[in-house]
C-alpha cells in the first residue's frame, strides 16, 4: 500500500513557555519531532509533508536534517489540527494511497501500531487511534458503539459523562488520502476552541454513511506533550523503554533506574554499566566493555574490552580500542586512544593521538589550545608519559619515550628518548627549620 505522511508540527505549545518551538524540544537529545518522523519512516512513505507554522524556519531546518526529502507546508495561522491538515492538500494533490496523520508532539508511536492501524483500514474507512488512559486529562475522547468508533469530542467540548470516558484520542488517522481532504474541507470551527478539529472528521464521515473504528495502544505510546511536566514525563518512558532494550539485548545495567540513554546509544552485548551514567548522542560501545559510575559520554566510541570510570568524562571524537583503561577524572576529546594504552588518573587528552600500551601518567595535560587554535599531541607507542607532564601541542612523543615527572614539553621527544622539562631541584640544609622560626616570631610580633 502507497502511504503518506501527514505530521502537525505547527502549533504554538503555548504551555511549554518557550522560545523553542514545542515540537523541537528534544527527548534524549534528539527533537521530539526526530522521533515522530522516525516511527512513521519505518513505513517507508512514498511522501512525507511536515506541517510546520509557528518556529517555521527552525522547524523546516530540523525536519529537512532529519529526512532531506520531507515536504515542508507552512500553517500560517495556527487555526486547529484540521486547518492543519488541510495545508498539505496542494503537496499531496493526486496522491494515491491511504494518508496517515503523526502529531509532532506524539513521539512514542510503536511501528507495530502503525501497522497495525493500516491493518485495520481493511475494514473501516477511518482509522483513529486511541488508548485507554489512567488520567484522561485533557485529551479528546472517543465515543464508540461496540466497534464503530462515532465521533470524538475534544474535552473543551465534552460533557460530563463524555469527560468520564476513558478511551481518548491519541489524534493519529489512516484514512485514503484523497477522502481525507474531502472530509477536511467540510470541517468547521464551531467549537469551545473556535478551532477546525480535525477530530470532526469521524462524525463526518459517519453521517456520509462510511465506516471508523479505533485501534488501542498502550497509553505511554501516545503521550502527548504539551508542557514542560509532560516532556519531563515523556523523557522518562523514552529512558524506561531504552533500558527495557539494554537488558534485553545483554548489557547490564547495575541500577537501570539511574543510566540515562540518548536515542542513539548502542551497546554491545555483556557490557557493564555501572550506576549513574550518561549518555550523550552519538555514543556506542561494543561487547564486553565497561563504564564505571558516574561517568559521561558523547560522541564516542568504546571497544570491547575497556574500561572507563568512574567519573570519566568522553567527549565528542573520543576512540577508545580494545583493552583501554580510561580511569577516573580524566577527559577525552577528539583523541584517538590506541589498543591497551591507558590513562588512568586525572587527565585532559584533548587533539591527540595516544599509541598501543602507552601509560599517560596521573595529572597529564594535551595543553591543546592557545587561545585562538588547537594543536595535535602525538604519543608513539609504549611512550611512559610521567605524572602531571603538559604536553604544549603541537608536540610528539616517539615511540617508547619517557617524559619526566612534572616536565613541561614543548618540543618533539625522539623514540626511546628521556625528555626532563622541569626546573633542576636544589636542596638547602637547615633551611626550612629556619624560615619556620622567623615565621613564628612574626606571627608572635604582629600578636601584640
Ligand atoms: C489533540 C486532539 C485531541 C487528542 C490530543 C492527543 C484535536 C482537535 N485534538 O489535542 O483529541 O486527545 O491531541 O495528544 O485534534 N497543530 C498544528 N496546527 C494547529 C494546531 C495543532 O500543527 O493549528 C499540531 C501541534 O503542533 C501538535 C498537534 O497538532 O503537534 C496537536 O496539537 P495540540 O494543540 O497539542 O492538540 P491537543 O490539544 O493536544
Ligand atoms: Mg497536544
Amino acid at each position: 500500500m502507497t502511504l503518506a505522511l501527514i505530521v502537525l508540527a505547527a502549533g504554538k505549545g503555548t504551555r511549554m513557555n518557550s522560545d523553542l518551538p514545542k515540537v523541537l524540544h528534544p527527548i534524549a537529545h534528539a527533537p521530539m519531532l526526530a522521533h515522530a518522523m522516525a516511527a512513521g519512516a519505518t513505513l517507508d512513505p512514498a511522501r512525507t509533508v511536515i506541517v510546520t507554522g509557528h518556529g517555521a524556519e527552525a522547524v523546516s531546518a530540523a525536519a529537512r536534517e532529519i529526512d532531506p526529502d520531507v515536504h515542508v507546508v507552512i500553517q500560517n495561522d495556527q487555526n486547529g489540527t484540521a486547518h492543519a491538515v488541510e495545508q498539505a492538500r496542494a503537496a499531496l494533490q493526486g496522491f494515491e494511497g491511504d494518508a496517515i496523520v503523526l502529531y509532532g508532539d506524539t513521539p512514542f508511536v510503536r511501528p507495530e501500531t502503525l501497522e497495525r492501524m493500516i491493518a485495520a483500514r481493511a475494514g473501516a474507512d477511518l482509522v483513529v487511534l486511541g488508548f485507554h488512559a489512567a488520567d484522561p486529562g485533557r485529551y479528546g475522547r472517543l465515543v464508540m458503539q461496540g466497534d464503530t468508533l462515532e465521533r470524538i469530542v475534544e474535552y473543551k467540548d465534552a460533557s460530563d459523562d463524555e469527560r468520564a470516558i476513558t478511551l481518548c484520542n491519541s489524534g493519529l488517522v489512516a484514512c485514503d488520502c484523497a477522502l481525507l481532504f474531502d472530509l477536511i474541507a467540510q470541517v468547521e470551527n464551531v467549537n469551545a476552541a473556535e478551532e477546525y478539529y480535525l477530530t470532526d472528521i469521524v462524525a463526518l464521515a459517519r453521517a456520509r454513511g462510511l465506516s471508523a473504528t479505533a485501534v488501542t495502544c498502550d497509553e505511554a505510546e501516545t503521550l502527548g506533550i504539551n508542557s514542560r511536566t509532560e516532556l519531563a514525563a515523556a523523557d522518562a518512558v523514552f529512558q524506561a523503554r531504552a533500558r527495557a532494550e539494554a537488558l534485553e539485548n545483554g548489557v547490564t545495567l547495575m541500577a537501570p533506574e539511574t543510566v540515562y540513554f540518548a536515542h542513539d546509544t548502542l551497546i554491545g552485548r555483556d557490557s557493564v554499566i555501572e550506576p549513574n551514567v550518561v549518555f550523550g548522542p552519538g555514543v556506542t560501545v561494543e561487547s564486553g566493555a565497561t563504564i564505571r559510575a558516574f561517568s559521561h559520554l558523547e560522541g564516542c566510541h568504546v571497544s570491547r574490552g575497556a574500561i572507563v570510570g568512574p567519573y570519566a568524562r568522553l567527549r565528542p571524537g573520543a576512540e577508545l580500542a580494545e583493552e583501554t583503561r580510561v580511569g577516573n577524572f580524566v577527559e577525552i576529546k577528539n583523541a584517538v586512544i590506541d589498543e591497551g594504552a591507558k590513562v588512568n588518573h586525572l587527565s585532559y587528552i584533548g587533539d591527540a593521538h595516544i599509541g598501543a600500551a602507552a601509560n599517560i601518567g596521573a595529572g597529564t595535560i594535551t595543553c591543546n589550545y592557545d587561545g585562538v587554535g588547537k594543536h595535535h599531541t602525538e604519543i608513539g607507542a609504549r611512550a611512559f608519559i610521567g605524572s602531571s607532564t603538559m604536553l604544549v601541542a603541537p608536540v610528539s612523543i616517539g615511540a617508547g619515550a619517557l617524559t619526566a615527572s612534572g616536565s613541561v614539553i614543548t618540543r618533539d621527544v625522539e623514540p626511546d628518548a628521556l625528555a626532563i622539562g622541569r626546573a633542576p631541584q636544589q636542596n638547602k640544609p637547615g633551611r626550612a627549620a629556619r624560615l619556620f622560626e622567623i615565621l613564628k616570631k612574626k606571627k608572635e610580633k604582629d600578636a601584640v
